[in-house]
C-alpha cells in the first residue's frame, strides 16, 4: 500500500487532453493508459472519471454479466437514499468503507446539498486502491472540500488503522453517531478475513444512534437460472484474481448487524429500499443479486 496522503498534500494537477466530458483531469502520475477497477466501475456509474480503456474493459466485463450496471447505479442510488435519511435524521458524520472513485452523486455532494445553513458535517471514504484515492483526492481539493471530506488510503480488513489514521481522528468523532456505509465492498472479503469479527469490531466502535448500511451481491433461488448462471460464471472470473468475490445469503448477512434493529423495509432489494421513483422493468431482473439493509445502533 502506498503511504497516505491527506487531501491537503494532494499531488499537483495535470490537465488531461481533451475536453471535459472526454477526459477528466488526471492525478499526476496516475496511469490513464490501464483500466482501473475503480474507474471502470464510475463508468458503470455514469461518472465522469474514466478513459476509453476503462469503457473498453467495462463492455467486456458487461458482456460476461449485462446486469452489472443496473446494479451498480442501484446501489449508487441506495446509497444516495440513506445518507439523505441518515442526513434528515441528524446525523452528521459518515465513514464510507470501499469508497471507489466518489463522483456521480457520492456521499460528500449528497451531505453539501442536505446540509442545513450553518451546521457542520464531515465525510471519510476510505479505499486501498492508490488509483481510487488519487482520484478522490483530486475531487475533494479540485470542489473545495478537502476541509470536512478526506479519502484514507487503508485496507478495511485493518479496521484499527483506519480508526488511528490522522485524517479519520481529525475528522471522525466516534462518542457521537456515524453513518457507516458497506456499499458492494464486503463481497470482497472472503471467509479467511473473518468478516463476522471484522463487522463485530466496526460494530463496536459506533456510538448508539450510529447507523450501519450494508449492500451485498447474492443469487437468490428465485433468481431465472441463465441470469444465476451469469453471475455465478462472472464471479467465477474473478476467483483466481486478486479481487475474488463472494456472493452470500440474506441469513449470512443478518448476523452482521448483531441485533440492532433494521430500519424500515428490514433486509430488502435495492430497488426497495425507501423507492423514490416507480418500480422499473429493471428491478424485476436485478432484485435476486443484491441485498440491502440499514441497522440503527439502538441506546440514544
Ligand atoms: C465496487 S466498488 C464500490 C464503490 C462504492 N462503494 C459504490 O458502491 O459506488 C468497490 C471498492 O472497494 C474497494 N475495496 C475493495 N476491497 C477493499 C479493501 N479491503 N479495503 C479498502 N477498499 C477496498 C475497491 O478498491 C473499490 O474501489
Amino acid at each position: 500500500m502506498s503511504p497516505r496522503k491527506t487531501a491537503r498534500e494532494a499531488p499537483p494537477l495535470r490537465a488531461a487532453v481533451g475536453a471535459w466530458e472526454e477526459a477528466p483531469i488526471a492525478p499526476a502520475g496516475v496511469d490513464t493508459e490501464k483500466p482501473s477497477a475503480a474507474r471502470v466501475y464510475d463508468w458503470y456509474l455514469g461518472g465522469t472519471h474514466h478513459w476509453a480503456v476503462d469503457r473498453e474493459f467495462g463492455r467486456r466485463v458487461e458482456k460476461l454479466w449485462p446486469l452489472i450496471r443496473p446494479i451498480s447505479r442501484q446501489n449508487r442510488a441506495f446509497m444516495n437514499r440513506v445518507v439523505s435519511a441518515a442526513m434528515d435524521a441528524g446525523i452528521r458524520q459518515f465513514v464510507d468503507l470501499g469508497s471507489g472513485v466518489p463522483t456521480a452523486g457520492n456521499v460528500h455532494e449528497i451531505v453539501r446539498e442536505r446540509l442545513p445553513a450553518g451546521e457542520r458535517a464531515s465525510v471519510v471514504y476510505v479505499d486501498y486502491e492508490p488509483v481510487a484515492a488519487a482520484h478522490s483526492r483530486l475531487i475533494l481539493e479540485r470542489e473545495g472540500a478537502s476541509s470536512w471530506a478526506g479519502l484514507v488510503e487503508r485496507d478495511i480488513r485493518r479496521p484499527e488503522e483506519i480508526f488511528t489514521d490522522d485524517l479519520t481522528r481529525e475528522l471522525i468523532d466516534w462518542s457521537r453517531p456515524v453513518c457507516l456505509l458497506m456499499i458492494t465492498v464486503m463481497h470482497f472479503i472472503g471467509p479467511s478475513d473473518e468478516p463476522d469479527e471484522l463487522m463485530a469490531t466496526y460494530r463496536s466502535r459506533l456510538a448508539p444512534g450510529s447507523w450501519l448500511a450494508l449492500t451485498h451481491g447474492t443469487c437468490r433461488d428465485d433468481a431465472p437460472p441463465d441470469r444465476a448462471a451469469e453471475v455465478r460464471r462472472f464471479i467465477e472470473a474473478y476467483q483466481d484474481t486478486s479481487n475474488p468475490a463472494w456472493l452470500r445469503s440474506a441469513e449470512e448477512l443478518l448476523p452482521w448487524f448483531g441485533g440492532w434493529p433494521l430500519l424500515p423495509p428490514g433486509m430488502t432489494s435495492l430497488p426497495d429500499w425507501r423507492p423514490e421513483t416507480p418500480p422499473t422493468p429493471i428491478d424485476t431482473e436485478t432484485r435476486p443479486f443484491a441485498w440491502c439493509a440499514v441497522a440503527r445502533r439502538p441506546g440514544l
